[in-house]
């Protein structure tokens, strides 16, 4: 496991580190859920609680994950054993690896829908539709037994072939590709959005606050998905970061990633806002927002044909350097922890989560197995598929906790100090800062949420 004549797979330029970590973050989360969910929390003031989370728990944990896997050089659980030998804490680890599990199930479903859009805007499929039929297309998709397993098969083939290759010759080579493509669509998107007539009803719902919109469901959801939209809380940012060189200033780099990510994140918003609104379409439109919505705009909108595609293109290239990341956690575990080749632990991961999540894709059509979830104080019944998703809700800041306790309480200060400033070579100013928030910020903020998501106090 340990073998130090071995020169360990990893990053090899800052730019690899910020398009593999930026490539992680910024994903089906950003461009499909960020907008619809500001869209039902009312707009501008749920983006300002976001951005709080973001900074006073996303960019700390995620500076905690970074530190944790260059310090230990290992895998999500393997970490943890190394930093804290002997001790039960390696358990953070393995729930990371099941979020990995439950997460890249359904991603990959919902990346599979997406390949499916391509698919449909190139062959012009959403010209005439009524908004009715486009509505009827996306639900006849997700409720037909076959067609989105096959699409789901074929994301998660390519997410596999980029896994194959390896740190360096896999994730970081298509990353380093895939991220500026995705920059340069997204901002020629977001041209012709601002440029339409009646744009800017759009920006001013995304950019002028209206606090009585504000709900305690608002505050929890900013905080869940500013753990899914940073790839926290489940080893995928330990895992890259036992990937960074010794010399990367992790604070630094742990920024840009948070910068990054919220800035596209804004970006969708802006691309999708104003022309919805500059079609008369109402904001608040959920998770068919994008598959549904958005193709009537398209219907409307001169050009509309070429947006289309770039929008879907973008959607899928956004989510498979995101599912790499997440494959990734369970492949450098069985690679390095079980001694597997990091070929058969590919292959065998890829295909596991891929029959989990094509079962899942069943339960939206002819399989039917629901299950109970307990959640803001009553028991919902719901289909597996969407059980799974509220599931990663519920793991991913339980694993965001255990991470900041144990860099906050755990870890030797000393050791933390050590990496943060690689061994004394870069100055922070920010060390006393950043572990009072890991210790008392978001460990506090995190339990409140979490005991509310379950018993729906606010
Ligand atoms: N951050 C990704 C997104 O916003 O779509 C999803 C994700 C990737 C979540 C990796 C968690 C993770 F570990």
């Amino acid at each position: 496991m340990d073998n130090n004549n071995v020169q360990r797979d990893g990053f090899t330029s800052k730019f690899g580190i910020i398009a593999a970590a930026a490539g992680s973050a910024i994903g089906l989360g950003n461009i499909w859920k960020f907008p619809y969910i500001t869209g039902v929390y009312g707009g501008a003031a749920f983006i300002l609680v976001y951005l709080i989370c973001i900074a006073i728990i996303g960019l700390p944990v995620m500076l905690s994950e970074f530190l944790i896997g260059r310090r230990a050089q290992a895998n999500a659980v393997g970490s943890f054993k190394k930093i804290a030998p002997g001790t039960p804490w390696y358990l953070a680890g393995w729930l990371g690896l099941a979020a990995a599990a439950v997460i890249l199930s359904f991603y990959g479903v919902v990346a599979g829908w997406t390949l499916d859009y391509v698919f449909k805007a190139v062959t012009n499929q959403f010209s005439g539709m009524t908004p009715d039929e486009l509505g009827g297309a996306f639900g006849g998709l997700i409720t037909s037994p076959l067609r989105p397993i096959l699409w789901q098969l074929v994301f998660m083939a390519l997410t596999a072939g980029v896994v194959l290759g390896g740190i360096k010759d896999g994730i970081e080579r298509y990353t380093k590709i895939l991220m500026p493509l995705l920059l340069v669509i997204i901002v020629v998107l977001d041209i012709r959005a601002i440029t339409l007539p009646g744009a800017s009803e759009g920006i001013k719902f995304l950019f002028s606050p209206d606090f009585s919109k504000l709900s305690g469901a608002a505050v929890m959801s900013a905080l869940g998905h500013a753990f899914f939209s940073l790839s926290l809380g489940m080893g995928t940012m330990i895992t890259y970061g036992s990937y960074i060189g010794k010399k990367e200033n992790l604070g630094t780099t742990a920024l840009q990633v948070t910068i990054a990510d919220t800035l596209i994140a804004l970006l969708a918003g802006l691309a999708i806002f104003p022309a919805v609104f500059a079609f008369g379409i109402e904001p608040g439109a959920g998770p068919g927002l994008v598959f549904i919505t958005l193709p009537n705009v398209f219907n409307m909108m001169p050009g509309g044909y070429i947006f289309a595609i770039m929008f879907f293109v973008l959607l899928a290239v956004a989510a498979l350097t995101s599912s790499v990341s997440i494959l990734e956690v369970v492949v450098a575990y069985f690679a390095e922890e079980k001694g597997i080749s990091r070929k058969s632990a590919t292959i065998w991961a890829a295909t596991g989560i891929a029959v989990l999540g094509a079962f899942e894709s069943l339960t939206y059509s002819v399989v039917d197995f629901t299950l109970p979830l307990y959640k803001g104080g009553e028991v919902l019944t719901l289909p597996f598929m969407d059980w799974m998703i509220e599931l990663s809700d519920l793991m991913l800041p339980i694993g965001g906790l255990f991470i900041s306790l144990f860099v906050g309480f755990k870890m030797l200060r000393s050791d933390v100090e050590d990496e943060v400033t690689n061994g004394g070579e870069v100055k922070v100013g920010y060390l006393g800062a950043f572990l009072f928030l890991a210790k008392f910020v978001a460990p506090v903020a995190i339990i409140i949420a979490f005991l509310n998501m379950l018993f729906g106090w606010l």
